[in-house]
C-alpha cells in the first residue's frame, strides 16, 4: 500500500466512528451523527478537523482489542457566517461517546486554541459520561474541560447544545457555558438518572421528565432553548451567533438593515392600556421598537414575568431585558432575578449593549419568596446592572415601584440614558397600599364605607402626585418623557452617543456577587 493510500483509509476510517449499524441506531432514536450535526452548523466545507486519528490509551477490560479512530470526538474549527468557531461533537456510536483519557485531550486542545486566537467554543454533547474503563483517568478529563470551561468563561463565548444523553459530571461543563440548547425527547441531562432517582428517593419518573429539554427550559432553568429537533437547534445556535461577539474584546458583527433608523410607530402611543392594573405582552413593545421587528428570546419558557433576549437597533446588537407584565404582573421573584441577571453579565462580559424596558410593581411578596432568598436572589440581579459598564438605557413603560425601580438600571446603578413613557408610574409603592399605611390612623373611629371613601379620595390625590414620571424626571433621574412613538430613533441616536463609551469598575481579584 502506498503512503498516500494508507492516508486516504485512515482518513476514510476516522468517519466511520463505530460503525454504519451503530449510524443506524443513532437515526432511529431521531439523532444525528456526530459529523453530520457538524456539517448543519457550520458554513459549508469550512470545517477543518484536528486530532481524527487519535486512539485512546486503556489497556483494561479488553479496550487494547477495540479502538476507533477519533475516540468518539470530533473535534477541529470552522466558521459560522464566515466567523471562525472552535467545535466538539461527541459520537455516541464509539463507546456511547464517553469521556476518555484521549476524549479529553481532544477537548481540551482546542478550548486551548480558541482561547489562545480569541474565538467561540461549541460543543455538541452526546455522552454516556465518564468512560467507565478508565476510571480516574477518566474523571480527570472532565476536570481538565471543566477548568477550560471556567477559564474561558467571559473571554469567549461558551455555546452547548445537549443532543443525546448527558449524565453524572459530564452536565457540568456544559453548565459552566453561557448557553444550552437542548432537543426535545432526545437529549437528557440528570445528576444521576431515573434508576437511581427510583433507588434512592422511591420516585418513579421518565427520562424525560427528569432531565428532558422541556423540563430544563421551563422547571430548572438549566437549558435556553428546548428546540423540536436537533436540526432547529444547530440552526438557533448559528442565529444566537449573529447577535454576539467572538471574543471580550470585539464587538458583535454590525448587519445591514432596510428598516429606517427614524421609523415612528404611531401603534405605541396607545399600545399601554389606560387602567394600570391591565396586563399587556411587552414583546410586542419590543417587536415595534427593533430592526426589522426581530427579537431572538433566550430562556423563553422560563420566568416569564422577565423577558431577556436579543435585538438589533440601527443594525447593532443589544441585550434586552423586560419585564413581563402579562405574567406575575411582571412582578421581580427568585427564577425572574436569576434569568436577568446572568442574561445581564453574559451581556456585559461581551460588550453587548444593555436595553431595559421596565414594568415591575416590586418583588413578588410571601412566605415561599423569602424563605428561599428573595432578598439574596434579587441581590444578584441588582448587583450585576450596578457593575455593568456598558452602554445602559432604560425605557420605563409604566410602572418602576419600589426596590424594583432602582434594580431595574435606574439613573442611581449608572444607567447611561433613563427615559420614562408618559404612563409612567415612579414611586415607592402602588397608589393602595402606600395611602392604607399612610393614613391608617386617620380612618379610625370611621365606617367601613367613610374609609373607603377617604382611602379613595386619598389614592387619588397621591396618584396624581406620584404616579407619573415628573418628579423623577424634575430631579434628573430620568432623563426625558418621551412619546412612545418616537422610542426607536430615540433609542438609536442614544446608542449612537454611547457607542464610545468608557467605564471601569475598581481594580480587583473578582467581586462577590450574593451567590
Ligand atoms: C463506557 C459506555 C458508557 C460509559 C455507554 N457506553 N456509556 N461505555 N463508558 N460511560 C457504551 C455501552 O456500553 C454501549 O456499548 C454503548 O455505549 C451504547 O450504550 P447503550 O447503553 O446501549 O445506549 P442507550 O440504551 O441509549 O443508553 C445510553 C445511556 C447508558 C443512558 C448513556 O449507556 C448509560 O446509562 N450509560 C452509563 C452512564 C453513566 O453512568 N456514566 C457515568 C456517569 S458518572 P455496546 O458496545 O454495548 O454497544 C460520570 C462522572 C463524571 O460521568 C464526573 C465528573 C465530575
Amino acid at each position: 500500500m502506498s503512503k498516500l493510500t494508507l492516508l486516504t483509509n485512515l482518513k476514510q476510517q476516522a468517519t466511520l466512528g463505530g460503525g454504519e449499524k451503530r449510524f443506524e441506531e443513532q437515526h432511529k432514536k431521531g439523532k444525528l451523527t456526530a459529523r453530520e450535526r457538524l456539517e448543519i452548523l457550520l458554513d459549508k466545507n469550512s470545517f477543518e478537523e484536528v486530532d481524527a486519528l487519535v486512539v485512546h490509551r486503556s489497556k483494561d477490560f479488553g479496550l487494547e482489542k477495540e479502538q476507533y479512530l477519533g475516540d468518539g470526538v470530533v473535534t477541529g474549527s470552522g466558521t459560522i457566517d464566515g466567523r471562525l468557531v472552535f467545535v466538539f461533537s461527541q459520537d455516541f456510536t464509539v463507546f456511547g461517546g464517553s469521556l476518555s483519557e484521549a476524549h479529553a485531550a481532544k477537548i481540551c486542545k482546542i478550548m486551548d486554541m480558541a482561547m489562545k486566537v480569541g474565538a467561540p467554543i461549541i460543543g455538541l454533547n452526546d455522552s454516556g459520561g465518564a468512560r467507565i474503563q478508565e476510571g480516574v483517568v477518566s474523571l480527570g478529563g472532565y476536570a481538565d474541560i471543566f477548568l477550560r470551561n471556567t477559564l474561558a468563561s467571559g473571554v469567549v463565548p461558551q455555546i452547548s447544545a445537549v443532543l443525546g444523553p448527558c449524565a453524572g459530571g459530564a452536565v457540568y461543563s456544559p453548565a459552566i457555558t453561557d448557553f444550552i440548547f437542548m432537543a426535545k425527547n432526545t437529549s437528557y441531562m440528570f445528576v444521576t438518572g431515573p434508576n437511581v432517582v427510583k433507588t434512592v428517593t422511591h420516585e418513579d419518573v421518565s427520562f424525560e421528565d427528569l432531565g428532558g429539554a422541556v423540563t430544563h427550559a421551563t422547571k430548572s432553568g438549566v437549558a435556553h432553548f428546548a428546540c423540536e429537533n436537533e436540526i432547529e437547534c444547530l440552526r438557533m445556535m448559528r442565529k444566537l451567533f449573529s447577535y454576539i461577539p467572538s471574543n471580550n474584546i470585539d464587538d458583535a458583527p454590525t448587519f445591514e438593515t432596510n428598516d429606517d433608523f427614524h421609523r415612528e410607530d404611531e401603534k405605541l402611543n396607545s399600545i399601554i392600556p389606560e387602567n394600570s392594573n391591565k396586563p399587556y405582552d411587552i414583546k410586542d413593545i419590543i417587536k415595534l421598537i427593533v430592526d426589522d421587528g426581530d427579537f431572538f428570546e433566550v430562556h423563553e419558557l422560563y420566568a416569564q414575568n422577565i423577558v431577556v433576549g436579543f435585538s438589533r437597533l440601527g443594525g447593532k446588537s443589544v441585550g434586552i431585558i423586560a419585564n413581563q407584565p402579562s405574567v406575575l404582573a411582571g412582578a421581580l421573584d427568585i427564577d425572574a432575578s436569576l434569568k436577568g441577571a446572568r442574561f445581564v453579565r453574559f451581556c456585559d462580559a461581551f460588550n453587548i449593549p444593555i436595553l431595559v424596558f421596565e414594568d415591575v410593581p416590586g418583588f413578588l411578596p410571601g412566605t415561599d419568596q423569602e424563605w428561599r432568598g428573595i432578598i439574596k436572589h434579587g441581590a444578584k440581579l441588582l448587583y450585576a446592572f450596578a457593575e455593568a459598564t456598558v452602554p445602559k438605557i432604560t425605557v420605563i413603560t409604566r410602572k418602576a415601584y419600589g426596590g424594583a425601580y432602582d434594580v431595574m438600571n435606574s439613573k442611581h446603578i449608572r444607567g447611561d440614558f433613563n427615559y420614562a413613557f408618559p404612563s409612567a408610574e415612579i414611586a415607592v409603592m402602588g397608589p393602595k397600599g402606600a395611602v392604607e399605611i399612610l393614613y391608617r390612623r386617620d380612618v379610625n373611629g370611621k365606617s367601613k364605607e367613610e374609609a373607603e371613601k377617604y382611602f379613595g379620595e386619598k389614592e387619588q390625590e397621591y396618584r396624581e402626585k406620584f404616579a407619573s414620571p415628573y418628579i423623577a424626571a424634575q430631579r434628573g433621574y430620568i432623563d426625558d418623557v418621551i412619546e412612545p412613538k418616537t422610542t426607536r430613533p430615540k433609542l438609536i441616536r442614544a446608542f449612537q452617543i454611547l457607542e464610545n463609551k468608557v467605564d471601569t469598575n475598581p481594580k480587583k481579584k473578582h467581586g462577590n456577587i450574593p451567590l
